[in-house]
Order: structure tokens, then sequence, then C-alpha cells
């Protein structure tokens, strides 16, 4: 009996409490989305931007910068099929190594073709060079590492890269096929703000 007296003298409460909170959603909801000029956000003109460096994908030596983290039950040196390999590859302004560091590509690229040497390949660019230090472009594509040029879409970007959408377009310079070291030269193409 005590309980109920109590509860129904906490119920007008409650409901009063209720309604302040969905008065508060309703002014809320109305500043979920909204239409902005994009000069509020300092866009003003896209502008195409063109890079060109040298991926280094080292599997095998002193330091790999590209080490398989899984792989199928199946999956051997002839049926590479299932493996998954982690990147954090150098990239640089000439083919040799030691020449100036622009940026990484890390991410991930996984063999997903039974039939062929085709990569599923999701990275970022990580990029360190001049104005563009700081600033990321993401990748997302098939990679079917012996076809002579290979395009890969570029999905997004930060900093600079914002709103960035664009290609780019993998060509191997230099390939040992004992190791699987791999130097690959890229030009990316982006639209960006
Ligand atoms: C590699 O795996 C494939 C598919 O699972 C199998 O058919 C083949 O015999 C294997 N090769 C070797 C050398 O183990
Ligand atoms: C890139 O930016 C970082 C952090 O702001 C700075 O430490 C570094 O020296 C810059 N690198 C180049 C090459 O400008
Ligand atoms: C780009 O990626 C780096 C990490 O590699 C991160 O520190 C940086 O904040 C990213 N830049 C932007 C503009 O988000």
């Amino acid at each position: 009996m005590a309980i109920l007296v109590k509860l129904s003298s906490t119920v007008p409460f409650a409901l009063t409490i209720l309604s302040f909170f969905s008065i508060i959603a309703i002014i809320e909801s109305k500043s979920f989305s909204r239409i902005l000029p994009p000069s509020s956000l300092g866009l003003k003109r896209e502008k195409l931007s063109h890079l060109h460096f040298y991926f280094h994908d080292i599997v095998v030596g002193k330091n790999p910068t590209a080490i398989r983290v899984a792989k199928a039950p199946t999956t051997n040196a002839s049926s590479p099929f299932g493996a998954v390999v982690m990147i954090d590859d150098p990239l640089t302004i000439n083919p040799d190594i030691n020449s100036k560091l622009v940026g990484r590509a890390q991410g991930i690229y996984a063999l997903a073709s039974q039939t062929d040497f085709s990569l599923l390949m999701a990275y970022n660019f990580a990029f360190m060079e001049g104005k563009y230090n700081g600033s990321n472009l993401s990748v997302l594509g098939r990679n079917s590492v012996f076809s002579p040029v290979r395009e890969l879409p570029v999905v997004g970007g930060s900093g600079v890269f914002r709103y960035a959408r664009g290609y780019a377009e993998a060509r191997t310079h230099s390939f040992d096929s004992k190791t699987g070291n791999a130097v690959v030269e890229y030009n990316v193409y982006v639209f960006h703000y």
C-alpha cells in the first residue's frame, strides 16, 4: 500500500521531467542537419593534383615493411589466395630507397583471386613532404600485380586532401621473384580543395 502511494506521487513528477527532456530533444533535432554554403568551410576552387613517387614493398630483408599477418589453411607459394599482408611501405621521390622520403603507404593487402595474383588493397598514403606533410589519401582497389598498369580508386582524404577523389596508377618498376620485394611507380591524380 505504502509503495503504491509513493509510486502515484512520483508519476506526475516523472512525466514533467520526461516532457522537459522531449522538448529539449525537439529543439536539438532541429540542428541535426543544415545546408551550408561551401564558402563557410573556406571551399573555393577544386584543384587537380598529380603526385609521383615510388612505393617500396619489402617482404624479405633486414627491415621488412610488408608482413603477412594471416593466411587460409590452403594458402601456399603456388596458391597464395587468402594471404593477408599488413604494410607500412616507404614512399620515395626516386626508385632508390635511400632517396628522399615523401610519405608512407599504411594498410592492408590481401590475395583475393584464386586464379591470378590480384590483390584487394586498402591503405592510406600518409604524406610528409612540403604542403602535403600531415595530409592523407585513402585508397581502396584491385591490384592485379602482373598487369603493366593498375588503376586504384582514391576514395577520400584529409588535410589538404579533404573531399579527395581520383585514382592512382601503379606500374611495377622492379620485382625480385625470389624475395617478392617490389618497387612500384605511382602516379596519383586527385581532385581536392
Ligand atoms: C597449394 O595449395 C593448392 C590449393 O590448396 C593445392 O592444390 C596445391 O597442391 C598446393 N601446392 C603445394 C606445393 O603444396
Ligand atoms: C612534417 O610535420 C611534422 C609535424 O608538424 C614535423 O615535425 C616535420 O618536421 C615535418 N616534415 C617535413 C619534411 O616538413
Ligand atoms: C594523417 O595521418 C597521420 C597518421 O599517419 C595523422 O597523424 C594525421 O593526423 C592525419 N592527417 C589528418 C589531416 O587527419
